[in-house]
């Protein structure tokens, strides 16, 4: 059984689990780029390495994997390997995912480029998602240089179980409000884990705290101006060893 996602009048997907959206109404890639790849310093820092990985707690419908293969795929100096682990305990079906990749973004909000790009990209992983079962499952793209780990179940017992280390994380679980037990302390610690000195982290929240537990985990945190609606997002970087 899928996760069901309701499509709202204004073309964003909802969820009635958690009465939240999936996306950013005012434009998912925009936000997706914005928020989580250039907010991880991307694509730049994964030019000196060979292999980049991303760590991300909810897959949902999949744009922020989209959106950062599209970004590697565009950048001639890209690295030769990009890994992308996600946890996700709701999946969705692949319609959803395919439906999600059409929805047009307002004008000037995105690099067109990505945009244009990610039905072709998100046909892809549908047709791999269309045989997942649940555990832990690893896809392949790009003739094998875009991997992708998905640990379906609860975020903290499935981070445990993870064995990697981010280059960077993106932090996209619903608002905190709304959905605490992604944004705990106790989950945080867990991602904490998986991270090294220099591994950035990105978020649209900005909640206080999500920002006191972060800093008290190692990682310096800074406030950035938001997309709107939003008024600001997160960077952070880990610098403890
Ligand atoms: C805002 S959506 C993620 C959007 C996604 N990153 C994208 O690019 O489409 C949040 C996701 O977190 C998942 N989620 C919520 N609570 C969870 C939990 N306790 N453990 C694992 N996943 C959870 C939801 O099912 C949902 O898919």
């Amino acid at each position: 059984m899928t996760e069901p996602v309701l499509w709202l009048s204004d073309g964003s997907p909802h969820s009635p689990r958690f009465n939240d959206r999936y996306r950013s109404r005012t434009g998912g890639v925009a936000q997706a780029f914005t928020v989580f790849v250039a907010g991880c310093g991307l694509p730049q820092r994964w030019r000196s390495s060979d292999e980049f990985t991303v760590l991300e707690t909810g897959f949902g419908l999949g744009l922020n994997f989209l959106t950062t293969w599209a970004a590697w795929e565009a950048d001639a100096q890209r690295c030769e390997r990009l890994h992308f682990v996600s946890v996700e305990a709701y999946p969705v079906a692949a319609a959803d995912i395919l439906r999600n990749a059409q929805v047009p973004e307002l004008p000037g909000t995105a690099e067109p480029q990505l945009v244009a790009r990610l039905p072709a990209l998100a046909l892809e992983l549908a047709q791999a998602w269309q045989a997942l079962q649940g555990g832990t499952q690893q896809l392949q793209f790009a003739g094998g240089r875009v991997c992708l780990t998905l640990a379906f179940g609860q975020v903290q017992p499935m981070l445990d179980g993870l064995d990697c280390i981010a280059d960077a994380v993106y932090l996209d679980g619903f608002s905190p409000a709304l959905n605490p037990e992604m944004w705990s302390h106790a989950t945080l610690q867990a991602i904490a884990r998986h991270c090294r000195a220099g591994t950035t982290l990105a978020s649209y929240s900005v909640a206080l705290g999500v920002r006191e537990s972060l800093k008290q985990l190692g990682f310096s945190v800074c406030k950035r101006p938001g997309l709107p609606p939003k008024r600001h997002r997160l960077e952070a970087l880990f610098v403890l060893t």
